[in-house]
């Protein structure tokens, strides 16, 4: 028989979208050097795309858009930029725009964040997260917003959040904060900015292990003590591709009438957590007959 812990068929499946889905399409995105980002932005440029990745360290960027280039053949752009300058998030758009002469859609997937107690945090180490997630995706989506409107071009915003945006998180405070003012200002701008015909929309992943993450959220022996997978219920992680998937269609035109969605990809992790009989899955079935007579005679 299957085993449905290591049959991973989603996972298997590979690319979703047809070829070329993204032709034409210039893309940005932020933090697109490392984990997630990287992952998305190759998918992206295999369907076509025009692709910019940015962050902050520019030898990290070139590496990737390096490994990117070997494997797809098409030439990326990276451009070093802090997304918590607006002056260079309009300066990067500015780059973007003059090497592709237009952008359409922009990934806000930069984020910092590490797990502590509240009460250990400085206030600095607090604001440090919320300026990097929600200043940082303020300022690229204002950016952006100004240049579509401007232009007449009917932009995209794709915001990566986390599924703690809506239901918070103990220990990553100052990253669930943010996270969930992203995810508030996804649902506004969609409204706002959709008679410009610009969609705004989210993604609120699971756990999908990069090395940025779990170094920070579960160092050392913790990610064995805290294995992400028992928590949920098809008792694996994410595949990078299945998230890619994802995006891929969220910023293309077989999209076009989402906007203002969030859109949950964690394998029901969530909803295990929050479920309070959830944790009698720890019961073995043959003990099941006995608490059914038990609860037959009650
Ligand atoms: C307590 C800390 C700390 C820690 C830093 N600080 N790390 N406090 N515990 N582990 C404090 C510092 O002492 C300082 O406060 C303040 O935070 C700012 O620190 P800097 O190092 O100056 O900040 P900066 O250079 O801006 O770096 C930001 C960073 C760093 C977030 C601290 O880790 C970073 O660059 N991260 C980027 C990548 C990343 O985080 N990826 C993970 C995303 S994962 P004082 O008071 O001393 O000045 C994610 C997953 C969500 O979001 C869900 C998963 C399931
Ligand atoms: P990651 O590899 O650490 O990615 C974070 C990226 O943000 C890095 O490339 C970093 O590059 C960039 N960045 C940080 N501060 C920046 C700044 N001030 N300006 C510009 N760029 C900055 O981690 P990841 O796991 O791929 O995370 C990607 C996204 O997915 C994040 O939004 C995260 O919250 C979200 N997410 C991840 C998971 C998961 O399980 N991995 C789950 C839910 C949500 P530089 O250091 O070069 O600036």
């Amino acid at each position: 028989m299957t085993d449905p812990t290591t049959s991973n068929d989603s996972a298997n499946a590979g690319g979703m979208l047809k070829e070329n889905a993204l032709k034409g399409k210039t893309i940005i995105v932020t933090g697109g050097g490392t984990g997630l980002g990287k992952a998305m932005g190759t998918y992206f440029l295999q369907l076509g795309a025009n692709l910019v990745i940015t962050s902050r360290k520019l030898d990290v960027l070139q590496q990737t858009a390096a490994e990117m280039e070997s494997e797809t053949q098409v030439k990326v752009l990276p451009i070093a930029c802090d997304v918590r300058k607006y002056d260079e998030v309009e300066n990067m758009l500015q780059q973007a725009i003059e090497a592709f002469g237009r952008v359409d859609v922009l990934l806000n997937n930069a984020a910092g964040n590490f797990i502590s107690p509240t009460e250990r945090l400085s206030a600095n180490a607090f604001s440090a997260i919320i300026d990097i997630v929600l200043k940082g995706s303020a300022n690229c989506s204002l950016a952006l917003g100004k240049y579509w409107i401007n232009e007449k071009i009917p932009g995209n915003i794709l915001n990566i959040v986390t599924t703690y945006a809506f239901t918070g998180s103990a220990y990553v405070v100052p990253s669930s904060c943010a996270k969930g003012g992203v995810l508030a200002m996804t649902r506004s701008l969609a409204v706002e900015w959709g008679r410009h015909g610009i969609r705004t929309n989210a993604i609120a992943p699971g756990p999908f292990p990069t090395k940025g993450a779990w170094e920070r959220l579960l160092p050392g022996d913790m990610a064995q003590k805290f294995d992400f997978k028992n928590r949920v219920p098809l008792k694996r992680v994410g595949e990078h591709q299945e998230l890619a998937n994802l995006a891929a269609f969220l910023v293309s035109d077989f999209s076009g009438y989402i906007n203002g969605e969030v859109i949950t990809i964690d394998g029901g992790e969530w909803l295990q957590g929050a479920g309070q009989f959830s944790a009698l899955e720890m019961i073995p079935d043959a003990m099941w007959d006995n608490i059914e007579k038990a609860t037959r005679s009650a």
